[in-house]
């Protein structure tokens, strides 16, 4: 990929997100990054303010008619990479029910209609992935804890798999990604690794996914997991 690559990350305003946005600054690239209309985390634009290569639009993946939008905003761009980042962990606060529709409509639907709307922008050879966790595997969960949230992102990670073999023939690779335990508002003081670390890992091996084809489920290390 030459230094005109652009990546698209959705979910930008904090986190993970935010991170990737620098990282992907920092190697020479584009990025168009998303927050949600009104965010009051100024972050982002900003960072926006001092950087040519970062341009900032507004989307709310729970509402498909923001998504649509977008998509027709970005249409002709030259897309390598999209990245759907944006993701909750619920309100602790709610019913178990209430906190599992809720992880369900962001990380499941509106994760997947952000997928499926935006990944025809994606030039031939570039990558769609969509941020995970590595408590989405099923095969390795031995220790339970954090249901609605790792409920959802095993369906997430389902979901991808149809979607995989809806698009086997587009001519770009698919990636569920699992970016570790990070210190982000999700993921708490007490997560491993700082946002620098996880999202440097998470950048590299997105680009090793650029001119691949088919789907995987890898780590911030690029490692693969067990669905
Ligand atoms: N931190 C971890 O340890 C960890 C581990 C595994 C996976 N993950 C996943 O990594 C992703 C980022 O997590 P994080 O730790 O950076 O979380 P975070 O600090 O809570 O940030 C979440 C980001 O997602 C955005 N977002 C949430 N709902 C959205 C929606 N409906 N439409 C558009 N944007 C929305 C937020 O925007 P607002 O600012 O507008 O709320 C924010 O930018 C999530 O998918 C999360 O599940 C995190």
């Amino acid at each position: 990929m030459t230094n005109e690559s652009t990546a698209l990350i959705i979910g930008a305003s904090r986190g993970l997100g935010y991170g990737l946005a620098q990282r992907f600054l920092e190697r020479g690239w584009f990025v168009i990054a998303t927050e949600r209309q009104g965010s009051t985390r100024a972050d982002l634009r900003q960072l926006a303010a001092g950087q040519p290569r970062l341009s900032v639009e507004t989307v709310d993946i729970d509402k498909e008619e923001e998504l649509h939008a977008l998509a027709a905003k970005l249409s002709g761009r030259q897309i390598n990479l999209l990245m759907v980042n944006a993701g909750t962990a619920g309100d602790a606060a709610l019913p178990f029910g209430e906190r599992l529709l809720a992880v369900m409509r962001t990380n499941v639907i509106g994760a997947m209609a952000a997928t499926r709307v935006l990944s025809p922008l994606v030039r031939a050879g570039g990558a769609v992935a969509v941020m995970s966790s590595e408590l989405a595997s099923i095969s390795g969960n031995t220790d339970g804890g954090w249901e609605p949230y790792r409920s959802s992102k095993s369906a997430l990670n389902q979901s991808l798999r149809s979607f995989a073999a809806e698009s086997q023939h587009a001519p770009w690779s698919l990636t569920a990604v699992a970016p570790g335990w990070v210190r982000t508002d999700m993921g708490g003081p007490d997560a491993i690794l700082d946002v620098e670390t996880s999202t440097n890992g998470v950048a590299d091996m997105l680009l090793g996914r650029l001119g691949k084809k088919g789907i995987a489920f890898l780590n911030y290390r690029g490692e693969t997991l067990g669905w």
